[in-house]
C-alpha cells in the first residue's frame, strides 16, 4: 500500500442537498492541483449521485456515511454496498459514534457492515472506533480499543490489496471544539496497530489498514499530528463544512 495521507470528510447531516452541492463545487476549485495525500467527502445519501457529477475529473473520493449488511430485500431505509459502489462510491464510514448512540448500532452490526463491505471489495470501509470519557477517565481506554477492533473485525478476510481504514475518534472530543494532545492520539494509535498486527499479522496491517484520527481537527489544530508516526491520516467533521479550512487541514497533513 501506498504511504500516502487520508484526509476524509465527514458532512454528516449537517447539510441541505443545495448547501451541500455549492460545498462540493467549492471543495473542487479550491483542490485544484493539490497532491501528496487521498482526500474524499461523504455526503448525505441524496447528494450523493450530483457530487459524483460536480467531483468528476478530480481526484477527489466519494464516500458514504453508513451502509447495511445485506446486498437487497425487504430493509426499509436502508442502502447496500452494491447500491454504493453503483452510485460511484469508493469509501463508507461505518459504526460512527452518533450511530452508535442515537440508533443503537452496536459492533455486531459494525462486523456485518465491515463483512459485508469486505465481500463487495469494491469500497474501502472506514471503521470507527473509540472510548467515551467515562472509559477514558477511569483508563479503560486500551481495553475498550483492543474490545471493538476484536468484534468489529475478528474472523474477517482481507483479499489482496483491499483496504481497510481505522478511525481512531474518542467520542469525548468528537464536535467538542477541542482536539486530544497529538501525545494521547499516537499512543491510541499505537495501541490500534498493536492490536491490529496481533490479529492480521504485521505484513497485512503494514499493507492494508490505515489509521487515522477524528475528533474536533482544525487547520489551528492539525499541525500538532503532522509527523506523528502511527497516524495515516485524518476523519473530519466541523473543519470539512468550508472548502479553506478543509484546504488548509488537508494541506497541512501533506508538509
Ligand atoms: P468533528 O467530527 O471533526 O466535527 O469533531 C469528526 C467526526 O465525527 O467524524
Amino acid at each position: 500500500m501506498n504511504n500516502e495521507k487520508i484526509i476524509i470528510a465527514n458532512w454528516k447531516m449537517k447539510l441541505s442537498l443545495a448547501e451541500t452541492l455549492a460545498l462540493a463545487e467549492n471543495i473542487k476549485t479550491k483542490f485544484q492541483g493539490f497532491s501528496g495525500a487521498t482526500v474524499g467527502v461523504c455526503p448525505n445519501y441524496i447528494s450523493i449521485l450530483e457530487v459524483k457529477e460536480i467531483l468528476k475529473g478530480t481526484d477527489i473520493k466519494l464516500g458514504a456515511q453508513d451502509v447495511f449488511w445485506e446486498g437487497a430485500g425487504a430493509y426499509t431505509g436502508e442502502i447496500s454496498a452494491d447500491m454504493l459502489v453503483e452510485a460511484g462510491c469508493e469509501y463508507v464510514i461505518i459504526g460512527h459514534s452518533e450511530r452508535r448512540k442515537f440508533l443503537m448500532v452496536n459492533y455486531e452490526m459494525i462486523h456485518r457492515e465491515t463483512k459485508a463491505v469486505l465481500n463487495n471489495g469494491n469500497l474501502v470501509p472506514i471503521v470507527c472506533i473509540g472510548e467515551n470519557w467515562d472509559e477514558r477517565k477511569t483508563d479503560r481506554r486500551d481495553f475498550v480499543l483492543f474490545d471493538q477492533l476484536q468484534q468489529a473485525l475478528s474472523g474477517l478476510d482481507l483479499v489482496g490489496n483491499q483496504q481497510v481504514v481505522i478511525a481512531y475518534e474518542p467520542i469525548w472530543a468528537i464536535g467538542s471544539g477541542t482536539a486530544i494532545e497529538p501525545s494521547e492520539a499516537e499512543y491510541a494509535h499505537k495501541i490500534i496497530k498493536l492490536t491490529l498486527n496481533d490479529m492480521f499479522g504485521m505484513k497485512i496491517v503494514n499493507n492494508n489498514f490505515k489509521i487515522i484520527y477524528g475528533g474536533s481537527i482544525s487547520s489551528k489544530n492539525v499541525k500538532g499530528f503532522v509527523g506523528l508516526e502511527n497516524l495515516d491520516g485524518m476523519l473530519v467533521g466541523g473543519a470539512s463544512l468550508e472548502a479553506d479550512e478543509f484546504y488548509k487541514v488537508a494541506k497541512a497533513l501533506v508538509k
